[in-house]
């Protein structure tokens, strides 16, 4: 019996790592211990929730307005006791937050064979995505399989010289867990609220973006102020932070609705509503793709090329002016928007999961 251990933190992690949960669990030669570090707290119980998932170890980590140290600190600290009374044979972790790297360098400690699902991801700027992009790197050095979505994140592993009998293109588990989201005939307030209007969907939570936040959430707040038709929807990250410019930009607009984040099922239906989305999530750029809805990505870099390449995504930065224009000339640009809102998946058919289990049994 092969001992896997599934080890995540955040919100995307879990969205991405559940259903390769779910395909573990259907093999009978291998025995899954799923564990949390809390790096979030609600935001990732919302997840653990939809897809009713128990950890065994929540390693409870969060504090309010954690920093880098603080988050890195006490994964490792609580997660080595874990580790070594566990001993599996493999841990599987996620992409690229800091309990990602974290964990992946507690198993590099103890000898323990890691398995990195969506490696390969590169901006190769160190600063952008901030800290994600030295996470990413950091784990690939550490991992022994790397689980890439796409053929071009198998093409950056080759080129740092990764073994490539090592690498397998799987697809992207994201598609896996939309395959369990999206439904018809989905109804909410907040899209009753909208009505005829066309629907935004905002998110942002980088936190390179965070300084920068105010001159994003200006430039956005003219467009709206001009297009009557249009109705915004921003379910805001919880990170105090980010809420209060929130409130402080968009508060009094009452064609804009701030509200809490919602739990995946409510956003992936809420994406597929929305005639467009402007947004610095990583996730959303791989899910969007799929759904045919055009994205402005308020980013100066990106990791994920394949949603550009098919024309979905955009790359606006974070300037106000430039955020303004963007966002204006897609709501006034017919021809643009339809050229934009085609759906092409880039990210594989919707087994990414099965696929990285078969290879973890076959090893
Ligand atoms: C983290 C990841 C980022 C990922 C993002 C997904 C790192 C360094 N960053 O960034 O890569 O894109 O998650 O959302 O790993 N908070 C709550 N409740 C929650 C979640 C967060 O209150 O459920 C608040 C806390 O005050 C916390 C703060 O948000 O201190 C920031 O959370 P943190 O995980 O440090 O950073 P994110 O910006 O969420
Ligand atoms: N998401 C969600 N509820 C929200 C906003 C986003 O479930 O209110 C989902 C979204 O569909 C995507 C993931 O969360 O799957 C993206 O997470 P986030 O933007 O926090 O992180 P990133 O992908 O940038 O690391």
């Amino acid at each position: 019996m092969k001992k896997v251990m599934v080890i995540f933190g955040t919100r995307p992690e879990a969205i991405k790592m559940c259903p390769v949960i779910y395909e573990l669990r259907k093999r009978s030669e291998i025995e899954t211990i799923v564990c949390v570090t809390g790096q979030h707290k609600e935001m990732l119980n919302q997840v653990l929730d939809i897809f009713k998932i128990v950890p065994k170890y929540n390693l409870s980590i969060m504090q309010d307005k954690q920093d880098l140290f603080d988050i890195s600190i006490t994964i490792l600290q609580r997660l080595r006791e874990i580790l070594i009374q566990e001993n599996p044979d493999v841990v599987l972790v996620h992409g690229d937050t800091s309990t990602t790297f974290i964990t992946a360098l507690a198993c590099y400690y103890l000898k323990i064979k890691v398995g990195h699902v969506e490696a390969g991801l590169r901006t190769y700027d160190l600063y952008s995505p901030f800290p994600e992009e030295f996470n990413r790197q950091g784990v690939g050095i550490i991992a022994k399989y790397h689980f890439a979505p796409t053929d071009e994140a198998r093409q950056n592993l080759l080129k740092e010289g990764k073994d490539e009998n090592d690498i397998f293109v799987t697809g992207n588990t994201v598609i896996d867990a939309l395959k369990y989201t999206v439904i018809d005939n989905f109804t909410h307030p907040e899209i009753e609220w909208v009505g005829d209007s066309r629907m935004v969907l905002l998110t942002a939570h980088r936190r390179e973006n965070i300084s920068s936040l105010q001159k994003i959430f200006k430039g956005i707040r003219r467009v709206l102020d001009e297009f009557e038709d249009v109705k915004l929807i921003y379910p805001v990250h919880l990170n105090p932070v980010i809420r209060e410019i929130a409130r402080e930009e968009f508060g009094d607009c009452n064609r804009i609705h701030i509200i809490d984040p919602l739990d995946v099922v409510t956003f992936h239906n809420f994406m597929a509503k929305a005639y467009l989305i402007l947004t610095d999530s990583g996730g959303i750029q791989e899910e969007a793709p799929s759904l045919g809805k055009p994205v402005l990505v308020m980013r100066d870099t990106t990791e994920r090329p394949e949603g550009v390449k098919a024309g979905t995504l955009k790359l606006i930065g974070t300037q106000e002016n430039k955020i303004y224009e963007s966002f204006k000339n897609l709501l006034s640009d017919e021809t643009e928007y339809i050229a934009m809102a085609k759906s092409i998946n880039p990210y594989g058919d919707g087994v990414a999961s099965k696929r990285i289990v078969d290879i973890i049994c076959n090893r």
